[in-house]
């Protein structure tokens, strides 16, 4: 039978997940807590990556080599960078960048040295499917502006739009990665003029999708937007990780999981 890693950075974003494994075994490696049990029949390992690229990488490795995972996902926040990716909905990545990748002269920059590219492609058939699972969980109205207005935040945060009028989107295409937490409309503005494609930014996707690529594992990642990697984005992050995050992640995995039993 084949396991499936579910990963996230934070406990916050995995808390409601870890819920669905109440039976779960429990085997530390490297520092962290890997937790093995089973969503409507598929074997699962949820474990938290700790954040940025070099955490990300080393539990990526010891998913593959010591739980010789089949799949991993990653799901988890990232601040919305395009206008697109507005705080409430979900971005399914097609593809990673390192946005602070840059070895140029001797390479381009972005490219990772040695790879000749700088984009990582996430698994075609397992992003379908979690893009499907994100837009069920929307469908049951899981994620609307209902649940933003809760904890006092709203949807569409700089669409010109309230609330009210606006409802939680899936998007799929670019997110970037990189070791920094964009908090400023400056850096936010810089990284959407130089990578003009990217929806979102976090701190742990693509170190995920290179190791995922280096031993040909099939890897997909949704993030909900808890910010938009503005001047606001430290208070709006918090607000968002504490109360929403982990159950978007719950609701979208359990669908995952739920389509994948049929
Ligand atoms: N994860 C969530 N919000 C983020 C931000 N603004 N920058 C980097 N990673 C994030």
């Amino acid at each position: 039978m084949s396991r499936i890693a579910v990963v996230s950075a934070m406990h916050p974003e995995l808390a409601a997940v870890l819920a669905w494994l109440p039976e779960a075994q429990k085997q530390t490696v490297a520092g962290r807590e890997f937790v093995l049990g089973r969503w409507h029949g598929q074997e699962v390992v949820a474990v938290l990556s700790r954040i940025g690229k070099v955490a990300a990488a080393t539990t990526a490795t010891v998913l593959i080599e010591r739980f010789d995972v089949q799949a991993v996902l990653f799901t988890g926040v990232a601040g919305g960078v395009s206008p697109l990716a507005q705080v409430g909905d979900v971005v399914v990545a097609s593809a990673f960048v390192q946005h602070d990748m840059d070895a140029s002269p001797l390479f381009p920059i972005y490219e990772v040295p040695l790879y000749g590219r700088s984009h990582f492609a996430t698994d075609t058939a397992l992003t379908a499917a979690l893009a499907q699972a994100a837009q069920a969980a929307l469908a049951q109205g899981l994620l609307d502006a209902a649940v933003l207005a809760d904890i006092g935040m709203h949807a569409g945060k700089g669409s010109g739009k309230t609330a009210d009028q606006r409802t939680a989107q899936v998007h799929q295409g670019l997110i970037i990665s990189g070791d920094r937490f964009v908090s400023t409309r400056m850096e936010s503005q810089r990284l959407q003029q130089a990578l003009p494609q990217a929806l979102a930014v976090e701190m742990e996707g693509a170190a995920v999708a290179q190791v995922c690529s280096d031993y040909g594992v099939p890897f997909a990642a949704m993030r909900t937007i808890s910010d938009r990697a503005d001047d606001d984005a430290h208070a709006d992050f918090l607000k968002f990780v504490d109360r929403v995050a982990s159950r978007y992640s719950a609701a979208i995995l359990d669908h995952f999981f739920t389509q994948r039993s049929r």
